[in-house]
């Protein structure tokens, strides 16, 4: 399975932390943020993966992380050129993806334990029923801050971004399985109110057409794309993939 990491956008909730540097380069634990996906992806398999960035901080990204042979990674690279979204960075990567079933990780995740049988459970059902999505919840404390998912039994009828009243507790974290019929959807999305194409929306579609499946984290997780997410992914992950990586990984 090939992976998509999404490290784009202006980090503008970090501000002044990203007026000059990405979001993704800050550092959480021993290691730039980035790191945090990328090692996940490895270690669950998935070594041929692409990464989405700006115009502004490819150069830096490419710096740090060369072809990804440090990391055992076979690393592309795309260019954002506007901050329209997740899904509009997800929709560059479809030459890359081409008819496979892929798994894609928000590049200011960060989470306590490997992925790997999500991997394989998503291969399962891709194996089983030739298409559809998985998500993967966590239970928050604050789902308002996220895409939320609302279920019908044990099944979830839509996913509903930044909801004012949430419908349940859970968190539809940034890791995310398709099909390659994922492209199509996205070319039907319009920007919603915030002017991005939402990365709910995509899972809404597969809801719909009751494809979409989804798994439990039990280990803790971070988004750490706020002030108040990144002091506590610093925490968590403070020395994380350090046995692994020592002072290496980078280029
Ligand atoms: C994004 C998604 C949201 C998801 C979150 C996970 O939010 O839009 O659905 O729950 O990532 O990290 P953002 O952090 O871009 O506001």
């Amino acid at each position: 399975m090939k992976g998509v990491v999404l490290a784009g956008g202006t980090g503008s909730r970090l501000y002044p932390l990203t007026r000059v540097t990405n979001k993704h380069l800050l550092p959480v634990g021993r290691y730039p943020m980035i790191f945090h996906p990328l090692m996940r992806l490895r270690r669950a398999g998935v070594t041929e993966v692409v990464l989405v960035t700006s115009p502004e901080h490819m150069g830096d990204v490419v710096n740090l992380l060369g072809s990804g042979s440090r990391l055992g990674l076979d690393l592309t690279y795309r260019v954002q050129d506007e901050p329209g979204g997740i899904a509009q960075a997800l929709s560059l990567c479809r030459n890359f993806v081409g008819n496979d079933p892929f798994v894609v990780v928000l590049g200011d995740n960060v989470l306590g334990s490997d992925i790997g049988h999500e991997v394989k459970a998503f291969e399962q059902q891709i194996h089983e029923h030739g298409a559809g999505a998985r998500v993967l919840l966590k239970e928050v404390h604050d789902p308002e801050r996220y895409g939320v998912p609302e279920f019908d039994g044990d099944r979830i009828l839509r996913v509903i971004e930044k909801p004012t009243n949430p419908p349940s507790s859970y968190s539809v974290i940034g890791i995310y399985f398709y099909d390659s019929s994922v492209f199509s959807f996205v070319d039907k999305l319009k920007p919603s109110e915030r002017g991005e194409l939402e990365i709910s929306d995509v899972s809404n579609a597969y809801a719909e057409q009751g494809t979409l499946t989804h798994g439990v984290l039990t280990s803790w997780w971070g988004d750490a794309g706020t002030f108040d997410g990144l002091e506590e992914a610093n925490k968590l992950a403070r020395d994380l993939f350090y046995e692994e990586l020592g002072n290496e990984g980078a280029r």
